[in-house]
């Protein structure tokens, strides 16, 4: 009963706003600030009157003498984020009591989006109709629509509203369906972008971006299977794939270890598409052949590469040292950083991962204040793999009776307010079976990023000399000076999913 009222109303204020539109936009509407007090009174009343008659709900909302503007329904709709009714009610009560003011596309987005969070399907259907039937409808909305309507499963709807804003004078075409689904897969609507492609497909004729996106879907969300037969009747379409959706599928089968897949997938392009092959593709296969010590085969694609005069880059040469060393081939794998003129932080790493994995913590470290001195400076990551390398077993047990892991890192936690944090590892310690995270050092060494932290490493660093603890004193220290202070920390890498240097590995090899 409700809809039905409203959806009148609704065309009657659309219509209002469709006629203002051309002004409003050239115009936007100037921000005025927003009187707090009324904005907490109105939400207030819309909440505990959600569920009243109109007219109560109305006169209450009259007598806060609040000043309507857009910014104000803006601020009402961030109020409640999830909840329609409120903003819904709101809005009506904006068409009814003042007739002048002019609602634009961005507060029926806005409102738009509320409804779609708060699943009211049909209202949100209903709201949408009229947007496209006057003309107000524009790019967001349409992302939102799909966003809505696919996250709820209404596939038919899906189609429809494509017809919908079509038959309303929107130019759609190929371009607009690759937006929509480059935005559905983002969002893991991957099935329902595919469904909407193919009930499409008599008006508009997907190509290879169309499948590009849904190649990539099907590949994130680990469905290999669905992305084979996307790939099959992209090809049976005459479309090649882009060379990003082959890497995320060669990226996905060796994820799974389908190695034999991945390097299938490579071998077409070599047979085929060579002159498209470019460094990032090599970098790739090399990237996962060394991983998994597969080094004369890396070899031969790190020599094609070469040949074919393709810049090697850092992040290859990271993952060849990495290789190297874990065949215990340490000796080239010097050589290759000796060779590089300015080798970067991902070689270094490649070099600290590969000797952890060695278990030379040792040499690791000696690598660390090699990097220092040429000027590469560490990043968190490499604090983090060296306390793994060093501490990974030492400081479990806590065995030191003077400098333990113990005392430097869950005492520490307790001293940065973390005691709940330090519980868990104390517990770890007193029972030894209990399944207890292991030790974060990540957060631990961001717990320390400031004043506070400059000082703690300091003295720890003195201590763990005291005791010969020499290289974990020189990685606490330097931590302490360089990522402590404000400044720095804002300039601080942020830490990044290197997938050169797998940490996880790092502490597993350690606790072995
Ligand atoms: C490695 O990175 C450094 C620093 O960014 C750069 O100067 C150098 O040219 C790179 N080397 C290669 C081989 O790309």
């Amino acid at each position: 009963m409700l809809l039905r009222r409203t959806t009148t109303l609704t065309n009657q204020l659309l219509l209002r706003c469709h006629l203002t539109t051309t002004t409003a936009a050239a115009t936007p509407n100037p921000i005025t600030p927003v009187n707090q007090d009324h904005l907490l009174r109105v939400c207030t009343i819309l909440f505990q009157q959600q569920n009243s008659p109109e007219s109560r709900l109305h006169s209450k909302l009259t007598s806060t003498h609040f000043q309507l503007t857009h910014e104000f329904f803006l601020r009402v709709c961030n109020t409640f984020p999830l909840s329609w009714r409120p903003v819904y009610r709101f809005f009506l009560f904006t068409l009814k009591t003042h007739p002048t003011f002019t609602h634009t596309s961005v507060s029926l987005n806005k409102m738009l989006d509320i409804i779609g969070k708060s699943r009211n399907i049909d209202l949100f259907w209903n709201l949408l109709e009229d947007t496209a039937r006057h003309g107000l409808a524009n790019h967001r909305t349409l992302l939102i629509a799909y966003r809505t309507l696919g996250g709820a499963r209404e596939l038919k709807k899906c189609v429809e509203l494509f017809h919908l804003m079509s038959s309303n004078g929107y130019d759609y075409n190929v371009v607009t369906l690759n937006k929509v689904v480059e935005g559905m897969c983002g969002w893991k609507l991957v099935e329902e972008a595919k469904y909407l492609v193919s009930k499409l497909r008599e008006w508009v004729r997907p190509d290879g971006v169309t499948y590009k996106h849904l190649i990539i879907g099907y590949c994130e969300k680990g469905d290999l299977i669905e992305a084979s037969r996307v790939w099959n009747s992209m090809a049976d379409e005459g479309f090649k794939a882009d060379v990003d959706a082959v890497e995320d599928m060669m990226e996905i089968f060796f994820k799974r270890n389908e190695y034999g897949e991945g390097l299938k997938l490579f071998q077409t392009m070599r047979l085929k598409r060579m002159d498209e092959l470019g460094l990032s593709t090599y970098r790739l296969v090399i990237k996962w052949l060394c991983t998994k010590g597969r080094m004369s085969e890396a070899r031969e694609v790190f020599e094609e590469m070469r040949e074919r005069g393709i810049r090697i880059d850092n992040l290859t040469l990271g993952s060849v040292v990495y290789g190297l060393l874990t065949k215990h081939r340490v000796r080239e794998a010097y050589e290759i950083v000796n060779r590089i003129d300015a080798p970067d932080v991902s070689v270094y790493h490649g070099l600290i991962k590969g000797l952890l994995k060695l278990r030379r913590a040792g040499e690791a470290t000696e690598v660390f204040r090699e990097m220092i001195r040429r000027g590469c400076e560490p990043t968190m990551h490499t604090y983090v793999m060296l306390l793994q390398g060093h501490l990974g077993r030492r400081g479990r047990k806590g065995s030191d009776p003077l400098i333990n892991f113990d005392t430097i890192f869950v005492g520490g936690l307790v001293k940065a307010g973390r005691s709940k944090e330090a519980t868990k590892y104390v517990e770890r310690v007193m029972n030894r079976g209990l399944e207890v995270p292991r030790f974060d050092y990540n957060k631990f060494l961001h717990y320390f990023s400031n004043e506070e932290g400059v000082f703690m490493f300091e003295e720890v660093g003195k201590k763990l000399r005291e005791v010969g603890l020499v290289d974990l004193a020189d990685i606490l220290e330097r931590y302490g000076q360089k990522m402590a202070t404000r400044d720095r920390r804002r300039n601080r890498p942020r830490i990044t999913e290197d997938t050169n240097c797998l940490s996880e590995k790092t502490e597993d090899t350690n606790d072995r």
